[in-house]
């Protein structure tokens, strides 16, 4: 059973959700989302929208977003978290979390910003039904990004993308006329430290210009580095190496004996957050 909480969540996001199909706007029936058009969708018992039929990719599994909550809570990237708070701006309705995981950040950004609503959107079932319950002022709903994005045109104050796929035209789509994306990306150095250990993948030095292009027709209205070092415990390494595109093909319990095996490391945490801005007119 759908918590009232979740249920008085869902039907309020249902102003700015829309059919994946047509993007025409959604009426709730018992445990159904009805498009105008035709087009309908289950609420899932957990309380959020499932939109994700035909989705081209999973997303992220069940263990990958136990491992991210964990290492999310144990506070390492609490600067990026506050970082993107801040860049959400003071005045915003509507808080989209774009191939949101479990939901932290957009948590993190209704906590400081009181009067805001958001909804959380991942292809991910497990990511939705964790991000679902992540706030009381937060709707979640599967969704495949890479298609359209199933909130309505001219909608949306705030747009966060972290770690995730984002596209500027349908960025721009969703925004209002005022509206921000919020985009976050690793630098080289990020976590660099597990590369010769884990074999995680490199991040290529020219990602923030490829962002800007891809970005377009959004302009950037600013940007801001998060810099530092923590030391990971073995338990909080494996998680970020497991919690991360790497946890759909590495072994699992042979990442968890290597970094027993390492023991504590100091990593950099090192990513670029990056605001993004309709072209006035
Ligand atoms: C690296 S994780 C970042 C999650 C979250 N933003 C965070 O930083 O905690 C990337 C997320 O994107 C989701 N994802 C990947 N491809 C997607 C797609 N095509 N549509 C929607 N979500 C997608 C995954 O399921 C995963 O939750
Ligand atoms: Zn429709």
């Amino acid at each position: 059973m759908t918590s009232p909480e979740r249920t008085a969540a869902l039907d309020a996001a249902l102003t700015v959700l829309a059919c994946p199909v047509c993007l025409a706007a959604f009426a709730r029936s018992g445990t159904a989302l009805i498009c105008s058009e035709g087009h309908t969708f289950d609420v899932a018992k957990q309380g959020y929208a499932a939109l994700a039929t035909g989705a081209t990719v999973p997303g992220d599994s069940a263990p990958m977003v136990r491992d991210r909550v964990a290492f999310l809570a144990a506070g390492h990237y609490r600067p990026i978290t506050d970082a993107v708070a801040d860049a959400v701006p003071g005045d915003a309705r509507w808080i989209a979390d774009l191939a949101s995981g479990p939901g932290t950040y957009l948590a993190a950004a209704l906590e400081t910003h009181p009067e805001a609503r958001g909804v959380a959107i991942d292809v991910s079932a497990p990511a939705a039904r964790t991000a679902a319950g992540a706030h009381p002022r937060a709707a979640a709903a599967t969704a495949d990004l890479r298609r359209r994005v199933p909130l309505a045109t001219g909608s949306i104050d705030a747009a966060l993308v972290v770690f995730g796929p984002r596209d500027g035209m349908e960025l721009d789509r969703i925004l209002a006329s005022s509206g921000i994306a919020v985009i976050v990306i690793p630098e080289p150095e990020h976590l660099a430290e597990l590369r010769e250990p884990f074999g995680t993948l490199a991040v290529g030095p020219d990602k923030a210009q490829r962002l800007v292009d891809r970005m377009r027709p959004l302009r950037e209205a600013g940007r801001r580095r998060v810099l530092l070092r923590r030391t990971l415990s073995p338990a909080d390494v494996a998680r970020v190496v497991l919690m991360g595109p790497n946890g759909h093909h590495l072994d699992h319990d042979e990442v968890r004996a290597r970094a027993e095996g390492i023991g504590d490391l100091a990593v950099t945490i090192a990513v670029r957050v990056l605001r993004f801005a309709r072209e006035a007119g």
